[in-house]
């Protein structure tokens, strides 16, 4: 008889979210995840992260349980791990959370359990520590062959959501899949093909899946620094960048990126993985830790950009009420983690009569709150300088009347990346 396939999908945030409710479609799912709070408001059928939709449905016929309850993952037999991979104070790998994980699906895994990994990790570290630690916890061994005919079996299948996108999504992105056995990768495949209708590719080889996922964010990442290097020569040479890519964009082979400040958990984190694992094999990655301290030092072209331009025209900054439009790390999206605007408020906050934010994408949570001065709308004729930051969509269907409304009659509105496309000042 055929075992009922049952997943536990460890880490309920952007990824794990909506790989539970996919899979729920079609297997009987349990998301587990540490944070209690995030499984009370899961439970009432709301995403803090305003980005998935929460059938009641699905939740009333027991396809899906929320739960904190590590004794719910006993019946599993499909382990998906979704968990946070960040990089601590000194930029080196933190894989904490995943180590956590690992021990915990340790506890439950049974022989033929498939534990699958979507969490960013720097190359080597599914088989080299994950699968370590899954054996050790276990006393089970991992299956690596057809030889062996007793054991759990290794998977790894990056994630490639892109919060905030409305036209990529889990289901209509092509989605890589890997093993370290052919049974492992079979049985792999079959099970993301029930809920991706775009391909799925099998992958060799653990290892080269895991760096074909961490490459993709790192070329974003050092692509985002050549621009923002272009950007701070051509402002020299008092140069629009953005008309400047545009025309290099007519040839065909240019490649279109925009400068800009680069935030998040994952491009702005995942070239320290690689470098990390670069070192560790005695090469030194100068371009990319080069495109990462850049881009980490973006803000300050930002602030000195504004500052030139507050200059120019007369308007002194210390009597100055400033207003930041979007706080998140990246438009239309909720996520503020390691968000560079904190770094542009702080400056402001020390430097200008007083500075607040407005994002309506953001959640207003009391740290929010002791934070930074946010507020639910800009307040009308107060500002003497506008800096569009984050252009979320709800932000830029804000009329050229209503910038006016809230804005003193002498005024500067800074539009980072020129998206109202209202002759504002940018880079
Ligand atoms: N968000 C993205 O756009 C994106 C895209 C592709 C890949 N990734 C990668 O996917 C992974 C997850 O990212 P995310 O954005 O979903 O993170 P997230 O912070 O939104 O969610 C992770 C969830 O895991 C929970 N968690 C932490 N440790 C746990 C543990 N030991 N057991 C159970 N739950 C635990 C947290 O409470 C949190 O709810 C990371 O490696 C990230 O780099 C993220």
């Amino acid at each position: 008889m055929k075992t009922q396939i049952k997943i536990a999908v460890i880490g309920l945030g952007y990824v794990g979210l909506p790989i539970a409710i996919e899979f729920s479609k079609h297997f009987m799912v349990t998301g587990f995840d540490v944070n209690i709070n995030r499984i009370k408001s899961l439970k009432k059928y709301k995403d803090d992260n305003n980005e998935v939709k929460i059938n009641k449905k699905i939740l009333k016929n027991n396809l899906l349980n929320f739960t904190y309850n590590k004794n719910d993952l006993l019946d599993c037999n499909v382990y998906i791990v979704c968990v946070p991979t960040p990089v601590s104070k000194s930029n080196k790998p933190d894989l904490s959370n995943i180590k956590a994980a690992c021990k915990l699906i340790s506890k439950f895994i049974k022989s033929n359990d498939l534990i699958i990994f979507e969490s960013t990790v720097y190359p080597t570290t599914t088989e080299g520590v994950c699968l370590k630690l899954l054996e050790k916890g276990s006393k089970i061994k991992c299956i690596t062959n057809r030889y062996l005919k007793k054991g759990f079996y290794l998977g790894y299948s990056p994630e490639r959501i892109n919060p905030g996108d409305l036209k990529h999504n889990l289901s209509n992105t092509t989605k890589l899949v890997s093993s370290n056995s052919s049974e492992g990768l079979n049985k792999i495949y079959s099970l993301y093909k029930k809920i991706i209708k775009a391909d799925v590719i099998k992958v060799n080889s653990i290892q080269i899946c895991e760096s074909a996922k961490i490459i993709e964010n790192v070329q974003r990442d050092v692509n985002i620094a050549l621009m923002n290097e272009f950007s701070k020569i051509f402002r020299k040479m008092n140069l629009n960048i953005n008309d400047i890519i545009e025309y290099a964009s007519t040839k065909w082979n240019f490649i279109k990126f925009y400068p800009g400040l680069v935030g998040g958990h994952c491009i702005g984190v995942d070239p320290y993985y690689l470098s990390h694992i670069a070192k560790k094999n005695k090469i030194d990655p100068k371009l990319i830790i080069s495109g990462r301290k850049i881009n980490d030092k973006m803000y300050m072209q930002v602030i000195k950009r504004v500052s030139n331009i507050c200059s120019n025209q007369k308007i002194n900054l210390t009597k100055s009420n400033v207003l930041i439009m979007g706080f998140a790390f990246k438009e239309n999206c909720s996520d503020i983690r390691n968000t560079q605007v904190i770094k542009i408020f702080d400056y402001y906050k020390k430097y200008s009569k007083k500075v607040e934010i407005y994002d309506p994408l953001i959640q207003i949570t009391k740290e929010i709150k002791n934070r930074i001065n946010i507020v639910k709308k800009p307040k009308l004729k107060h500002y003497n300088i506008v800096l569009v930051l984050v252009p979320h969509k709800k932000i830029l269907s804000l009329s050229s009347k209503y910038i006016n409304k809230i804005t003193k009659s002498k005024n500067i509105i800074f539009d980072l990346k020129n998206a109202f496309k209202r002759n504002y000042f940018s880079l």
